[in-house]
């Protein structure tokens, strides 16, 4: 091979240190934050979402772990008694391959979606645990060297800490739990090996009953790595009560530990006071989590209220993850930063008054009874602004038809607009205004509550 010239070499080494970030540059994500503290943040992610690139840019940047929200669940990879497909989890391990992210697998035993030839089957003991068997060798086998974690035992109990009772359960009692570990192990040595609940997050007769499970498991020598967290908090049910003291009994066993699927939903509309117990929750999940040692990262249950389970699972509940419906990192994004010992543009959001106010939203609606126009003036009294995304939400069934001055949308309850390409700019106490037509029944609340690029109006 001939040798460059040396000016050639020379114009290399310079452009190189043009082109090649200095590390006090590099872009600071959640990936970066959490790795700086020795933890992983990840998100969940499904497979429709797949195919939009905004969301995946996200998505393959910020995370260093995803999830598949479905895709390796059974009734997704075993639809039919020994008739397997893998290729929904493929694609996302694939992605995650992409862009050098792990991979925590959920999940083998479940109560939930599962084919009814699994749920409502006429089962012997000993045929249930073949069909387990199979199902655990078969999947973990397929995935084995590819994913860092499996969530193998899902949600074994009920709120009171009984065993839920299921068809695992009914048919098998608690033996499925050892024996489900210990089939997975053996299919996939090196993978960290779950269990993984709701309400367990703080103390209580729920983690109380994990507990115990999890002790008598290590005792007997089971293949058991961690517990999982889901870590699914609302802003009406208060913060889980002693969560760092309760991961720590768990990692005193020898566990990993780590918060599986958080998000933090409010009852809509959103107000400032919901915005900023919000902010205060993902805050101390994420304190609680660096706080002990063996917790080793935090994943959130899809990064986006465009993506998010929470609207279509809980009725008039939502705005649950870090970034708004058109991708926007909200304050609670700004809030895991700063927890995180990042920089964000704006005050720590925990420290800053309940209810400040940088703008402030004049709505009005002109109602027809089946449906109406509403008009909305958005004042500035904050910084000057270059893009705006105005958010809000509808108690009723409110549904939008068309919009003007702006990009509306509608997911559920939740409205956002984005800035027209000709109207972002704001200048410090200035306005804009942007109208709508909806459509609706029953009954025409006017929205409670404004967000202006996260921040909440008066
Ligand atoms: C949810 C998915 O996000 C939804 O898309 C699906 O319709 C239902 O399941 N606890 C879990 C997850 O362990 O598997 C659930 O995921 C959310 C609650």
């Amino acid at each position: 091979m001939r040798r460059p010239l040396p000016w050639i070499t020379a114009f290399a080494l310079l452009l190189g240190a043009f082109l090649i970030p200095h590390s006090a540059y590099a872009a600071q994500t959640l990936d970066s934050l959490a790795k700086a503290k020795g933890r992983y943040f990840g998100s969940a992610t499904d497979n429709p979402e797949l195919s939009d690139t905004a969301y995946t840019s996200i998505l393959g940047s910020e995370f260093s772990s995803i999830t598949p929200g479905n895709s390796m669940k059974w009734d997704t990879t075993e639809p039919t008694q020994g008739g397997f497909n893998f290729s929904n989890g493929d694609a996302v391990v694939a992605f995650a391959k992409a862009h050098g992210q792990m991979v925590r697998a959920h999940t083998l035993v479940w109560h939930n979606q599962l084919p009814s030839w699994v749920a409502n089957g006429s089962w012997t003991a000993d045929t249930l645990n073949a069909a387990l068997k199979n199902h655990i060798t078969t999947e973990v086998g397929h995935y084995a060297g590819q994913v860092y974690s499996w969530d193998v035992v899902n949600e074994p109990f009920n709120d009171d800490g009984t065993y839920r009772t299921d068809v695992w359960y009914n048919t098998l009692g608690t033996s499925y739990i050892a024996n489900a570990l210990t089939w997975a192990h053996a299919a996939d040595p090196n993978a960290k090996l779950y269990i993984n609940d709701y309400n367990i997050d703080g103390s209580g007769a729920k983690a109380d009953a994990m507990y115990t499970l999890a002790k008598s498991l290590k005792a007997a020598g089971v293949p058991l790595d961690g517990i999982g967290f889901q870590g699914h908090l609302a802003t009406q049910y208060g913060f889980p009560s002693g969560m760092q003291a309760n991961l720590q009994r768990f990692a005193d066993l020898g566990l990993d530990v780590a918060i599986t699927e958080l998000d933090v939903r409010m009852v809509l509309p959103s107000d400032a006071t919901k915005v900023a117990t919000q902010n205060t929750y993902y805050t101390n999940v994420v304190n609680a989590c660096l706080a002990v040692s063996r917790c080793v990262g935090i994943t959130v249950w899809d990064y986006t209220d465009k993506y998010s389970w929470v609207p279509g699972t809980f009725s008039g509940e939502g705005d649950a993850t870090l970034y708004d419906a058109n991708l926007v990192p909200k304050a609670d994004y700004d809030a895991v930063v700063a927890a995180l010992g990042g920089t964000t543009s704006s005050p720590s959001p925990t420290t800053s008054p309940t209810g400040s106010t940088s703008c402030k939203v004049a709505y009005t609606a002109n109602d027809w009874g089946s449906g109406f126009t509403a008009t909305i003036t958005i004042t500035d009294n904050g910084p000057p602004l270059t893009a705006w995304t105005l958010g809000y939400g509808y108690a009723g069934n409110q549904t939008l038809t068309t919009g003007w001055s702006g990009n509306w949308s509608q997911s559920g309850k939740n409205i956002t607009v984005t800035n027209a390409s000709w109207n972002g700019v704001i200048p410090t106490g200035g306005s804009v205004s942007i109208g709508a037509n909806f459509s609706y029944s029953g009954t025409n609340t006017a929205p409670g509550a404004f967000t202006l690029n996260g921040s909440p109006c008066s």
